[in-house]
């Protein structure tokens, strides 16, 4: 979630849906603004286009299946194109995500399309990365991985559920450390410093993921190729 107009996102998912063509697999990404582009998408197969998705979460399924979009494994098929939300960006297209705990499947679905949509609102735009980082992690690991993003002078906090007393579990049932960096000016190096951790299932950083961003406004949208 974010401060930006559910409006700014509606623009920035449906342009992202508009590169959608009759016959792609598509990954269906995670977030409010993700949902946008995946109720587009089901007008399309209602107007007749034949597309499958492959979803990145419990909530992209569920909403799939609602609006009528026939949804396929990695294993039947490789997306053509993924759509995918995030919760901080660069214009170089580093971003971070996890703000919806859905990372780690985000990831494998996104690199595994040739073409990966990033659809946000403006507000999301940054100079450089700030936002905490999100880390899942096996439950057995969370004191060492703790230490260790100490560590790498990282602030990490288990992140607790709203409505339940305790953590949230992920969709892969590990838990989830945000961790605070500040200013992250070499956010390739920290997303390898984070992948070696024993125990990091994955992080929340994408770099190189993203081949386009779809940045919705109130007055409308601005593409940028990476
Ligand atoms: C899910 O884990 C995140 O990576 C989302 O893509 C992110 O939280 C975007 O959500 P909103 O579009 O609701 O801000």
């Amino acid at each position: 979630a974010s401060d930006g107009t559910d409006e700014a996102k509606r623009r920035a998912g449906e342009s992202a849906s508009g590169q959608v063509e009759n016959g792609m697999v598509v990954g269906l990404g995670t977030g409010s603004t993700a949902a946008h582009a995946i109720r587009a998408l089901g007008e399309k197969v209602a107007a007749g286009m034949e597309i499958q998705g492959v979803p990145t979460s419990y909530q992209s399924r569920t909403l799939a299946r609602e609006v009528g979009i026939p949804l396929c494994t990695l294993e039947a098929a490789r997306p053509d194109i993924a759509i995918d939300g995030a919760d901080q960006l660069q214009l170089d297209g580093a971003l971070v995500k996890g703000g919806g705990a859905a990372h780690a499947r985000e990831k494998i679905v996104d690199t595994s399309a040739p073409r990966c949509l990033i659809v946000a609102d403006d507000t999301k735009l940054t100079d450089t990365l700030d936002h905490p980082i999100p880390v899942e992690v096996l439950p057995d690991a969370v004191p060492t991985v703790e230490q260790a993003i100490h560590e790498r002078d990282g602030d990490p906090t288990v992140r607790t559920a709203q409505r339940k007393d305790g953590p949230v579990v992920t969709d892969n049932g590990n838990l989830v450390l945000d961790c605070a960096f500040g200013p992250i000016e070499t956010p390739e190096t920290l997303a390898a410093s984070l992948s070696a951790i024993p125990g990091v299932v994955e992080h929340g950083l994408f770099i190189g993921v993203a081949t386009e961003l779809h940045i919705g406004s109130n007055d409308g949208v601005s593409i940028h190729s990476v």
